[in-house]
């Protein structure tokens, strides 16, 4: 069933290798008086705009864990490209079609919209409680959908891309997907029948032979290739591009991209042809161009796209969609970023393990900020990760609670700052050469700190967001090393020179915190806010344009010398009892507790 490819590719080549640019900013070296921010600025001037997507969600069961996770994960790089000063675009929703989805309708005996309607509400809940900051929602049974969609079948349709055939091979509902026979395999279902199932999902597959549409997919092979080897950042991490590249060296047979009437009612009907559904996947994927404004006003966004996906459905994204797009004559996305998964005691999370973990309810008992940066520091794109309840508290507690809270605490406690300002720097007590107070632990992590930004900014770009995580959180240790180190609330107060050093200190280790609040505004929103709102930031300081430390050491003036700090609003972030933490509410613990 190959076809040769007759059409007209090369324009299609051209188009895709004029947009696979890359933003990826080099790390400035050590105290050059040039913020990163400024870097960005410079390699992207010509184009400020992002977009972003997450995959659009299943409606046939309520969200889990993994969808939290796909969903923070997008969320977090568009809030960083809105701090870099980029007009950013953010796409999330609900894939409502399909086999599946009817399967569940049926089952939960409703109507599919109605049923439809009220899970899509669900994710919707969740997004809004986890401060997910979409700009756009779509669900695949909108009117604007359906009108891209159509448009985008005729497209391909007109270049003779799509013929009519028939298609006999397996195909897993669970997964919508048709698969080859070698990636089939035998096993026995809940009651002991032998079934076939998929070999990488473990989902059961059924045998199908209808008439339908097929999409000449051999035909893109090789642009494929070409592509994945001349872009080599366009899926990431690296061994998911190898494992697009390997399965691209194996036969690739054309797809079919229609279900018949019959079987699959809840669906697009193919254009002309009521008596054909057109298969899920295709109309999904269109979702990323119906945000963008297709078939019209798209431009802007669609040669800017990035699509954050789960690694199970790699194939659909890296394969499918590109082939689609080469297809109808439009730009690839840039990035496909890939990430792996969440399991529960080591096994995927499924209903009938009964292992399936509630981001709502965990939400609510760790608070949405508690969620986002349990998700964001463990979880780790190239692998799986397991998630535990413990393993939550224990981290939050760590490194939000005692780490950054108690540095708050220490830095702003009337004890140790009475007049409730950001106290003057004093450059003979912590001169650029050595020979004040300063010892050479300090310098090193001015040093640290210094890089910090541009650090961060290297690993949001390649969504390595748990590396950015480990450096700040390294970067907070050394400031609470500094602290103890120097032992502020054993000077003597009424000693100028000691005075003076206090100043100091305390100066720095502001600074320090308006650095970690405001690269930590992407994943903690709301702590970050507390923070910076508590330094006395105001909103407009905010951005990545803001990350200038210590600028007093550097010899300019420091705009919050002297300012008084905002009003205290209470402990940063509450600790969480370790043991049965899914019993406990957060727990208040008492502010001076930490200060020393
Ligand atoms: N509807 C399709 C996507 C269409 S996009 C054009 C789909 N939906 S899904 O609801 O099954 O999955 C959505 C996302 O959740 C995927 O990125 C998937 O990888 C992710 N996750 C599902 N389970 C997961 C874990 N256990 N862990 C992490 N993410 C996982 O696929």
């Amino acid at each position: 069933m190959r076809f040769p490819f007759l059409f007209a590719t090369r324009g299609c080549r051209a188009v895709y290798r004029l947009h696979q640019k890359q933003f990826l900013s080099p790390v400035p070296p050590l105290w050059e008086h040039r913020s990163s921010a400024a870097l960005s600025t410079q390699l992207c001037k010509d184009d400020r705009s992002y977009y972003i997507t997450t995959p659009i969600f299943y409606v046939n069961a309520s969200p889990h864990l993994g969808h939290l996770y796909s969903a923070v994960l997008a969320d977090c790089l568009h809030r960083y490209k809105l701090l870099q000063g980029f007009n950013s675009k953010f796409a999330t929703g609900t894939d409502e079609h399909g086999l599946k989805i009817q399967q569940a309708a049926e089952a939960a005996g409703k109507d599919p919209l109605t049923f439809c309607t009220g899970v899509s509400k669900q994710f919707r809940h969740l997004f809004s409680s986890c401060n997910i900051s979409y700009t756009d929602y779509i669900r695949t049974t909108e009117q604007r959908h359906r009108e891209a969609v159509e448009h985008f079948w005729s497209v391909l349709w007109n270049k003779g891309l799509i013929y009519k055939g028939s298609y006999e091979g397996w195909y897993s509902t669970q997964d919508e997907s048709f698969l080859m026979p070698s990636q089939v395999g035998d096993a026995l279902d809940s009651l002991g029948k032998e079934i076939k199932v998929s070999l990488e999902s473990g989902h059961k597959v059924e045998w199908m032979k209808e008439e339908n549409y097929m999409f000449r997919l051999s035909a893109f092979q090789s642009q494929l290739l070409d592509w994945l080897r001349g872009n080599p950042q366009a899926v990431q991490p690296e061994r998911f591009h190898q494992a697009v590249l390997k399965w691209l060296q194996e036969d690739l047979p054309d797809l079919s991209v229609s279900r018949q009437r019959s079987r699959l009612q809840w669906g697009i009907p193919v254009p002309g042809d009521d008596e054909q559904t057109i298969y899920v996947w295709l109309d999904a994927l269109v979702n990323y161009l119906t945000v963008a404004g297709y078939p019209d006003k798209h431009n802007q966004w669609w040669h800017v796209a990035r699509h954050v996906i789960g690694k199970d459905i790699l194939k659909f994204h890296a394969i499918y969609w590109p082939a689609f797009l080469l297809g109808a004559g439009l730009p690839l996305p840039q990035v496909i970023h890939v990430h792996s998964h969440w399991t529960v005691g080591g096994k995927k999370m499924s209903k009938s393990l009964g292992n399936v973990v509630d981001p709502l309810e965990r939400s609510q008992m760790f608070t949405a900020d508690g969620m986002r940066y349990f998700l964001l520091r463990q979880g780790v794109p190239d692998s799986d990760c397991d998630y535990t309840d413990d393993k939550v508290a224990k981290l939050l507690n760590a490194e939000l609670a005692d780490s950054l809270g108690g540095l708050l605490n220490r830095c702003t406690a009337p004890a140790l700052n009475p007049a409730q300002v950001y106290p003057s720097f004093c450059p003979q007590s912590f001169p650029r050469a050595h020979g004040g107070r300063a010892v050479h632990e300090d310098y090193h992590m001015l040093d640290a700190i210094q890089k910090l930004p541009a650090v961060v900014e290297k690993h949001y770009e390649a969504m390595h967001i748990y590396k950015a995580l480990e450096a700040i959180s390294a970067c907070v240790r050394l400031t609470n090393g500094f602290v103890q180190r120097h032992t502020p609330w054993k000077l003597d107060r009424k000693n100028n020179e000691d005075q003076r050093w206090v100043d100091t200190l305390i100066h720095i280790s502001l600074e320090c915190l308006r650095i970690y609040g405001t690269l930590l505004q992407p994943i903690v929103p709301e702590t970050s806010n507390k923070l910076l709102s508590r330094l006395g930031v105001q909103p407009h300081e905010r951005s990545w344009a803001g990350l200038n430390f210590l600028a007093r050491y550097q010899g300019m003036d420091c705009p919050f010398e002297g300012r008084a700090l905002g009003s205290d609003s209470g402990v940063l972030f509450s600790r969480l009892e370790p043991h049965n933490a899914d019993k406990q509410k957060p727990k208040k613990t008492k502010k001076s507790a930490n200060l020393k």
